[in-house]
């Protein structure tokens, strides 16, 4: 993906840190595409694969914004209420896609159901149900630690403090030294 490119790109350079940053945001927020049937793509069943549509689904998380990928010849992608998905009823569709390649974007948290229009392939098992979370079910991303953790609190505090103040006392005593050492200097020149 072009995006992704100028995202490395500009994550060389840290100049160009903030637009990395900014990249990253861009594709947090815009979603996952999911290949559906990955090599095979959206077809009927031959009962040979590793997996049904709904096993592959359960493995996987889904959000909203999340895209499915359908690819599929001579056939079709009907989304579909839970009954008609129970029944394999593809005379009222909610949607349909024909166009081979359909990319389907996931607007709300939930059930979608979706079956092939072509007869028959639907109770072959050519048939899948995604559940999309609701936001409040995503994790909310690890906060960086506060600064008291790290500080270990009040003990953190009286480390700092006594080491503060000899750090004042070395300047002090460096600084005497140093007059003493002029004034010294200024004698010798002078007497
Ligand atoms: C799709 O239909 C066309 C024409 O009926 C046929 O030639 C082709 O082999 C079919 N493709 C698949 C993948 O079934
Ligand atoms: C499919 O749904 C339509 C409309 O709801 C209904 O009239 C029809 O009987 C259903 N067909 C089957 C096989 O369930």
């Amino acid at each position: 993906m072009a995006s992704s490119a100028a995202c490395s790109k500009a994550f060389n350079n840290a100049l160009f840190s903030a637009l990395f940053a900014t990249c990253l945001a861009a594709v947090l927020v815009s979603g996952f595409q999911f290949e559906v049937g990955e090599k095979t793509g959206w077809t009927k069943p031959t009962g040979k694969e590793p997996e049904t549509y709904n096993q592959w689904a359960a493995k996987n998380r889904f959000h909203i914004g999340d895209t499915l990928n359908f690819k599929y010849q001579n056939d079709s992608v009907l989304v579909v209420s839970s009954a008609d998905y129970l029944n394999c009823n593809t005379s009222n569709p909610i949607s349909k896609f024909e166009d081979g390649n359909t990319v389907f974007e996931f607007d709300r948290s939930g059930f979608f159901y979706f079956i092939s229009g072509q007869p028959g392939n639907c109770k072959s098992g050519q048939k899948l149900i995604v559940r999309v979370m609701h936001p409040s079910e995503v994790e909310a991303p690890e906060l960086a630690p506060s600064p008291s953790a790290a500080g270990g609190g009040d003990s953190g505090r009286d480390w700092v403090s006594p080491s503060a103040n000899s750090t004042t006392k070395i300047f002090f005593v460096s600084y005497l030294v140093t007059a003493l050492a002029g004034l010294f200097v200024f004698l010798y020149v002078f007497m």
